[in-house]
């Protein structure tokens, strides 16, 4: 596994595919499922729905955010700076203090910041992906009167905007050359990333319980 500005497709399972796009045929129902069980929970009908929805915000944010200051994306193995300053945890936890929602405390712990690189780019593809289908959210976070500096910090549009970030960043993912095992553990992870996505949805939404959390 190397981090290289130019792309090897011999070694890739669809060689005519670059990996965000592998990323996202292999994700395309995991991805649907999550859209609907959110969408599911009603999460813009009112602001106490809303926190559950924070609540699954948090979770996933929480456990990527090692990854936004790993040296093995952002330092010495390569040049992948496009995400440097990108996590959006902080934001999650102040729109949660805007809110007066208590954030619950996980069981399991954050990822490693060591995680190895095919992981890692396999979770930051959903984060980082995130934030196109954001700009519906925040459409109807409007709607409760909620907004980029209060409540809704985390669906904010990227300061290049979210179409023109996302083409940076899936430049950046499909500039790191990964072999063919690699490259099925960046699109594992990704399925395990949206799965643990559905695990925080159904703690949220499907549990009447709350304090401290399993998932
Ligand atoms: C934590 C929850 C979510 C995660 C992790 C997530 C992840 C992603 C990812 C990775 C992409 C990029 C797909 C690609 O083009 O490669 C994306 C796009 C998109 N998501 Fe989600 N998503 C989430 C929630 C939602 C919800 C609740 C909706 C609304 C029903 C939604 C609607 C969309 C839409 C419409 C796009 C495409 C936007 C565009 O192409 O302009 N997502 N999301």
């Amino acid at each position: 596994m190397t981090l290289e500005t130019s792309q090897s497709q011999e070694t890739h399972m669809h060689p005519l595919l670059p990996l965000s796009d592998r990323l996202r045929a292999d994700t395309r129902t995991t991805h649907e499922g999550v859209d609907q069980a959110i969408m599911a929970g009603d999460p813009f009908k009112n602001i106490e729905k809303y926190g559950l929805y924070l609540q699954i915000q948090y979770g996933l944010h929480r456990d990527v955010e090692p990854l936004y200051t790993s040296s093995a994306l952002i330092g010495a193995q390569g040049d992948f700076p496009v995400i440097k300053d990108r996590g959006r945890l902080d934001a999650v936890i102040q729109d949660a203090a805007d809110l007066g929602v208590t954030l619950s405390r996980y069981a399991t712990p954050p990822l490693s910041e060591n995680i190895d690189l095919a992981q890692a780019l396999g979770w930051l593809y959903v984060v980082e992906g995130s934030n196109l289908g954001a700009a519906f959210l925040l459409k109807y976070a409007k709607q409760i009167g909620l907004s980029e500096t209060h409540g809704a910090r985390h669906l904010a549009e990227p300061p290049e905007g979210r179409a023109p970030y996302w083409r940076t960043f899936k430049d950046a993912l499909n500039g790191v050359t990964l072999g063919a095992d690699d490259d099925a553990r960046a699109c594992e992870a990704a399925r395990t990333a949206f799965n643990r996505v559905r695990a925080l949805v159904r703690c949220h939404f499907d549990e009447a319980s709350q304090g401290e959390r399993g998932a």
